[in-house]
């Protein structure tokens, strides 16, 4: 499985809901993910399937620097590799016995799945310091859409449009005077997302956080050539 149709990095998580020694699992355009964190703390984006019998691998539980599924218990190490089967503990496991990795990465608060394993980092939004979580948010609508009504709606305090900084095809990073709003955007299915939203520390979160739910209630129910 591929995220080829997708772009080079696809935002899966804010980088605050996912704990040390903890796993979840993430869609990108309809791919099914496991991304977890080692004890140190780095993040890792994998295929959501074991390569045993399938078991989901976000139902499994991290173990210093390994993942194990829940299923049988094998092992895999950080870079994917299998490592040890319970059943034969004395058994040099095969070197073909691994996961499908993705790059992973984390920039402006945000986990970032890469589309192969060696997605290029410097294609990563530019890095911005000094930003705190708002919320994610699940929408039906379409990247595109959710991106045009981020560009026209203005954020709080503010009558006008915000500023378009940045903008890619997942991503858009807005100004409005004292507000600096960023929002990653991961395509989960046909028309289907998530937005995860990070602002300048010192924003009003709470307002930026009622701001994204009124906006979700517009991207749904505004016909598509109105967005
Ligand atoms: S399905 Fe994962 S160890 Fe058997």
């Amino acid at each position: 499985m591929t995220m080829t149709s997708q772009p080079t990095w696809s935002p899966v998580a804010l980088s605050n809901v996912i704990d040390p020694s903890t796993s979840t699992g993430a869609l990108v355009d309809g791919a099914e993910l496991v991304v977890w964190r080692d004890s140190s703390g780095k993040a890792h984006v994998w295929e959501d399937r074991c390569p045993h019998r399938g078991m989901r691998m976000s139902f499994g539980f991290v173990r210093g620097d390994h993942l194990a599924c829940l299923y049988h218990g094998w092992q895999y190490d950080t870079a994917g590799q299998c490592r040890h089967i319970p059943a034969h503990p004395q058994l040099e496991v095969p070197q073909t016995i691994r996961m499908q990795t993705f790059a992973a990465a984390e920039r402006n608060g945000i986990i970032w799945a890469g589309a192969t394993a060696d997605a290029d980092p410097t294609l990563l939004p530019a890095e911005i310091a000094g930003l705190v979580p708002v919320r994610s948010l699940y929408a039906d609508c379409t990247a595109a859409k959710a991106l045009k009504g981020l560009a026209a709606t203005p954020l709080p305090i503010s009558a006008d449009a915000p500023t378009v900084e940045a903008i890619t095809e997942n991503y858009i990073s807005l100004t409005a005077g004292p507000i600096r709003l960023l929002v990653a955007i991961q395509a989960l299915g046909k028309e289907k997302i998530a937005l995860h939203l990070m602002a300048n520390e010192g924003a009003p979160v709470a307002a930026l956080a009622r701001y994204a739910q009124a906006l979700r209630l517009t991207l749904e129910t505004a016909p598509a050539e109105a967005a």
